[in-house]
Order: C-alpha cells, then structure tokens, then sequence
C-alpha cells in the first residue's frame, strides 16, 4: 500500500522540503571550491541535503562530486581504498576508463574491474596494493591531481565523518588529511555527520587540525511551518491515487 511518506530513504524530488538557504549555501561552497563541515544530531537531515545539492550539480559540465559514506568503515586501510576507488570512478567518463586511471593515477595500486554474476548487475573497481604499501599522502593527495591533469573541479564529500575516531589514530590521520588538502586548489571537501560533541571538537578545537577548515553549518530542525505544509499535501496526493 501506498504511504505518504517515505522513512528511512534520503528525501529528494518532492518529497524534500524547505532546507533552500542551506541547499543554496552548499551549492555556492561547492561550486567556488570552499570547504564545507557539516554537523547536526542523526536525522536531521545532512545526508538528504547533501544529495539534493549534488544531483543538482550533475549538469554542472566541469565539476565532479564525489560522496563517501564512512558508516561501515572501521579503519583508515578501508577508508584510503574507498577514497581511492571512488575518486577514480567520479573522474572517469566511462568504467572502460579506471583500469588506465588508476595505473597512471596511483602507480602503487593494482585495478580488478569486477563484474556481478546477475543479468544488469554494476560493475565495480576493485583496489589492491599486492606488496606494495599504501601511501596515504598519494591517495589524499589523487583529488587534486585528477583535477588539475582533467581540467575539472572535483568535491569530495565524506558523510559520517564521526567515523574515523574508531580508526587507530584519528587525530594522526586527520593531520595527514589537512596538510594534504589544505593546499589543493581544483578540489575542496564537504565533512559530514552526528555525534554533534565528538564533532565540533574535530571542528572547532584550536589544537584539532581541521580547526577552521571551512564554512562550518550547524544544521538546524526543519521549522514547523514547513511540515504544516507538507503533510496535508502528501496526504492528498496519497487520496488523489486511490480515487
Ligand atoms: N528536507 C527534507 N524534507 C523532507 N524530509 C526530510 C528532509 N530531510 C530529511 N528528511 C527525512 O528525514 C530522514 C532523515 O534524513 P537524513 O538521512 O538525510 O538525515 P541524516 O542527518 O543524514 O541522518 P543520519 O545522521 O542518521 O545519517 C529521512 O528519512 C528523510 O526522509
Ligand atoms: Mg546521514
């Protein structure tokens, strides 16, 4: 049967409502290249606006958004690999194209393009460092890299962000990825994600490396009025259906 809203999927089309100030301020971030950091406590929102401000970038011809989401990422090995792997893909036209990426791109790690067994199934790059190590400045570094060879501009976005403090040395990881990024020029990072106390400290503490990184956005509720709007309107469309 049919419901008149959806839970636990990101809301998008029509079923997003209000948030235009902040979607316009991300948008703005992403499109000069300033960094954002993104907090709010869970549900509130920030990954539904996040994807609303990408999607509507997608027409955007020289600009590439790349989202990360660290919800099932335990260590920084996980995470550089997804980095990696990620950029790659947002930065190739076509999935013929991440072999040859990645041996020019990041000389240490080898490619398996895997293909699923089901009839439509995705296609997917698979990384791996055979006996090679992984190097984090390389793979923090690949955003800036890919975007200055392609002339494009590259955002990347990495959702859950609170994540990383259950890698084995967060604040060591985070004063990699700071000196790294702090001067790229053709790619800028939107940080994102709840634990609000953990969070801000990451943010805002003078001794914490990301302190002062970028534009930072408390996310706040979406007003009441807004809602008042929209349930009956979804209530009705729902009618609208049945009759
Ligand atoms: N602008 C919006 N309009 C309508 N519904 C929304 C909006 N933003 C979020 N929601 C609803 O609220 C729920 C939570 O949104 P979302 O997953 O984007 O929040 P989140 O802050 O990323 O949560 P978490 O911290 O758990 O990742 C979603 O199921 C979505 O349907
Ligand atoms: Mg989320």
């Amino acid at each position: 049967m049919a419901i008149p809203f959806q839970f636990g999927h990101l809301a998008d089309g029509e079923n997003f409502i209000n948030r235009q100030e902040e979607a316009n301020r991300l948008s703005r971030n992403f499109q000069s290249g300033v960094n954002t950091l993104i907090i709010s406590p869970r549900r509130w929102g920030k990954s539904s606006l996040v994807s609303r401000v990408v999607k509507q970038l997608r027409t955007n011809s020289n600009l590439r958004v790349v989202t990360i989401d660290l919800f099932s990422v335990r260590s920084e090995q996980q995470f550089l690999s997804l980095f990696a792997r990620e950029v790659i893909k947002a930065t190739s036209t076509k999935w013929e194209e991440w072999g040859e990426n990645v041996r020019k791109f990041i000389g240490s790690a080898v490619p398996k393009i895997a293909f699923g067994n089901q009839p439509g199934a995705e296609v997917e790059l698979e990384l791996s460092w055979a006996d090679k190590k992984i190097n984090p400045l390389e793979i923090y570094d690949l955003p800036e890299v890919i975007a200055k060879k392609k002339k494009l501009k590259v955002v990347i976005c990495i959702d859950e962000f609170q994540n990383i403090g259950h890698f084995a040395d967060p604040t060591g990881i985070q004063k990699q990825m700071r000196s790294v990024w702090q001067k790229h020029q053709h790619a800028s990072y939107c940080l994102y994600g709840s634990k609000k106390h953990f969070l801000t400290h990451v943010f805002t503490h003078q001794s914490m490396p990301f302190y002062r990184f970028g534009d930072l956005m408390y996310l706040p509720k979406i007003e009441i009025s807004h809602w008042l709007k929209f349930i009956p309107a979804q209530f009705k469309k729902m009618v609208k259906k049945f009759l």
